[in-house]
């Protein structure tokens, strides 16, 4: 492990050059890496654990678009794609990559099909931290371990064949085999992890559920429609409020940040910009930290898990997605989005 400075703390991290991708090669030499679920992370890992010479079966429920999508992705059908079940009994590390309601009601079929030594992996702390609530509490005689890569399974793909990778965290919760910490460092370098840090399941899950409610996701489009309806309110053209709330934002500001970082981002804006920013940050910093506070009090007391369980494992789930998801398409705002972008000169130019 590398020691690193994270601004003054000092903390673990595993890369390829500590762990190289030939070691993880040698510690998965014997092991057969059953992907349970094609949907979002799935193909990421699998294809990337495939091309990086893992041996790799998909387990996937036949008739959908996900088994459709592996059979497109190069698995074949009875060799490399399999039912869930047959994935899981043939598999020796258990890639458990359906969705986290998914987990808890394939769990049970799943279990039965774990062998002594086996370790189940998963890519987040929700189903084993609230086990209560997911009933997800595997046997003691198989390893119980995670990568959790921080970014969208679609970035891991995109990632790795651009030669670049997102960064995971990983944990061990139960080592049965004394094995578990190489398993779990093999398969996040064999799935193309950017850097490796240690974390526990359920640090992984409060951290991320807070982070995907809060400033990746819920904040963000919260504060966008904020500003934006104001913008309109006072009169502002939706192409003006959409290119001053977001599409400056994802085209210019953001990359200088990825790029870097914030007070980099900040000395490079006008100077006008930059002093109104460094004085309103305080203020928003403020008005939202009641906010973080209720939000990671919530996903403490697995109240966010209940209303997650309760809601995705509803028969009508897909449809009431689609009907939340067409509100936002279909809004003023985003619908002023889809212009701003279809004028970008990069689409006008295939049109
Ligand atoms: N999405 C991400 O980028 C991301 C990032 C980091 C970690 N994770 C974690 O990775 C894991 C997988 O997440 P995901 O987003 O990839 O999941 P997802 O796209 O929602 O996964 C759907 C997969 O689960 C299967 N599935 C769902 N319910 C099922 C059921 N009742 N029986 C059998 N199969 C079922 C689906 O099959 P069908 O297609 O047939 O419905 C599909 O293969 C989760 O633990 C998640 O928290 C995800």
């Amino acid at each position: 492990m590398a020691k690193v400075d994270f601004g003054g703390v000092i903390e673990d991290v595993v890369t390829s050059q500590e762990f190289p991708l030939e070691r993880a090669r040698k510690v998965l030499e014997n092991e057969t890496v059953a992907v349970l679920g094609y949907g979002v992370q799935g193909p990421g890992q699998a294809m990337n654990m495939r091309d990086n010479g893992i041996r790799v079966l998909v387990g996937q429920r036949k008739g959908g678009q996900s088994w459709q999508r592996a059979i497109d992705d190069g698995f074949v059908p009875g060799e490399t794609l399999l039912s869930i079940e047959e994935a899981a009994e043939k598999g020796t590390i258990i890639q458990f990559l359906i969705s986290d309601a998914g987990q808890m009601a394939t769990w049970p079929k799943i279990k039965a099909c774990l062998e002594d030594g086996d370790a189940l992996c998963f890519s987040h702390g929700f189903s084993i931290t609230y086990k209560e609530q997911t009933g997800v509490d595997p046997p003691e005689n198989v390893d119980v371990i995670m990568v959790a890569p921080k970014g969208s399974g679609r970035t891991v793909r995109s990632n790795f064949l651009a030669g670049s990778g997102i960064n995971s965290s990983y944990a061990v919760f139960r080592d049965y085999t004394g094995k578990a910490e190489e398993r779990t460092l093999a398969t996040g370098i064999a799935i193309g992890s950017g850097y490796l840090f240690p974390t526990t399941f359920e640090n992984e899950v409060h951290s991320d559920l807070v982070g995907e409610r809060g400033v990746l996701m819920g904040c963000l489009a919260g504060v966008m429609e904020a500003q934006y309806n104001i913008l309109r309110k006072h009169g502002h053209s939706p192409s003006e409020a959409f290119n001053e709330t977001v599409e400056e934002l994802t085209q210019s500001l953001i990359r200088l940040v990825a790029e870097n970082g914030m007070d980099w981002m900040y000395a490079n804006c006008s100077t006008t910009a930059q002093r109104g920013a460094l004085d309103w940050r305080h203020r928003f910093r403020d008005a939202v930290t009641p906010v973080f506070e209720e939000l990671f009090k919530r996903v403490e007391s697995g109240e966010e898990t209940r209303i997650v369980l309760e809601a995705n494992s509803a028969p009508d789930y897909r449809e009431r997605l689609q009907k939340e998801l067409d509100e936002i398409r279909l809004s003023e705002m985003w619908k002023a989005g889809a212009a701003v972008r279809s004028l970008r000169p990069e689409r006008r130019k295939k049109a």
